[in-house]
């Protein structure tokens, strides 16, 4: 059965970016010359999926409106001899269909993915975070491939890792494998360890962002107890999945396909600076103007 449901949470407060997230979501902050969600919901579409829901939460509204065609725009770059800036606005025309629905409270990402079980009924899905862009510009490949794994019928859930540093491994999510996979390599997730010190993480691959789920995960997520600051948690949930004996199995990102996570300061700015520098039309400046900058300052 094909896959053409993803689901993209962005409700989520975004309290690490302030003040930049006071009065805008964070996944709308520009990353070179596009919105992060921009980015989630063309890697979307590359890898094939045509229907997105949205869980969004007050204060979101730009989300919606940036997906919108807006007439007024269009008008004033016609009347205004602005028309070459029209092909900026392609992706409003796009065969995607946008679904909207709101997390009434902030309740962690598991209870923002629970919102999404009238939209995917019984068929399965993708889930994509909003504040993360799986590599450079969203050329990524790998939700198809995930999405291979999931239909051959070998697995009730496939999520995405990445490598961090070991200094990192307390930030995220990490695996226990059955076996190490090498890069873009699947394998078998014994356990889940949520946020680890680094002596207790089982390795050092991460969650990263993309995930494709049956319905089953909806029958964990109602069974998970809510964790700090009543919190559902996603990692709980799975971890229910694998105690009851579902076959979870993970996908290593391959290097090309780097996870940019808009989450807090340092990877947002190592986010702009990456794709700004790599921009097909002012990356070459761009690098310029960094080395620059760099010999000034030594
Ligand atoms: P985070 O775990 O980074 O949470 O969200 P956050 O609340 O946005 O960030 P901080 O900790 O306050 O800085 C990961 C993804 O899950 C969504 C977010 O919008 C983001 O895309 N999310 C998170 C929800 O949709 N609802 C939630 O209750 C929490």
């Amino acid at each position: 059965m094909q896959i053409t449901n993803a689901v993209v949470p962005v409700a989520g407060m975004g309290t690490r970016l302030l003040p930049a997230t006071k009065s805008q979501p964070k996944e709308m902050l520009p990353v070179g010359k596009r919105p992060v969600v921009q980015y989630v919901v063309d890697e979307l579409r590359r890898n094939g999926l045509r229907q997105v829901l949205l869980i969004t939460g007050s204060g979101k509204h730009s989300i919606e409106n940036h997906f919108d065609v807006d007439p007024v725009l269009i008008r004033f770059l016609r009347e205004t001899n602005k028309e070459a800036l029209l092909k900026e606005l392609d992706f409003e025309r796009q065969d995607m269909r946008y679904f909207y629905t709101r997390q009434k409270m902030q309740l962690g990402l598991g209870d923002a993915i629970l919102h999404a079980a009238e939209f995917t009924g019984n068929k399965p899905f993708v889930v994509a975070l909003g504040d993360s862009i799986i590599g450079r510009h969203a050329q990524s490949r790998t939700l198809s491939k995930m999405m291979e794994i999931f239909t051959s019928g070998t697995a009730e859930a496939v999520i995405a890792f990445e490598e961090v540093p070991e200094e990192e491994v307390h930030h995220y999510g990490i695996a226990e494998p059955e076996t190490m996979p090498k890069d873009g390599e699947k394998f078998v997730i014994r356990d889940l360890i949520e946020k680890p010190s680094k002596d207790e993480a089982p390795s050092r691959l991460a969650v990263a962002a993309r995930y494709v789920f049956s319905q089953r995960i909806y029958e964990a997520l109602r069974e998970t107890k809510p964790g700090k600051g009543g919190e559902i948690q996603l990692t709980d949930a799975i971890r229910l999945l694998i105690r009851g004996g579902e076959r979870v199995v993970g996908v290593k990102l391959p290097p090309d396909e780097a996870r940019y996570d808009i989450g807090n300061h340092e990877s947002y700015f190592q986010a702009f600076i990456d794709f700004a520098l790599h921009d097909p039309e002012y990356g070459e400046r761009m690098r310029a103007f960094c080395r620059e900058l760099l010999n000034e300052n030594h």
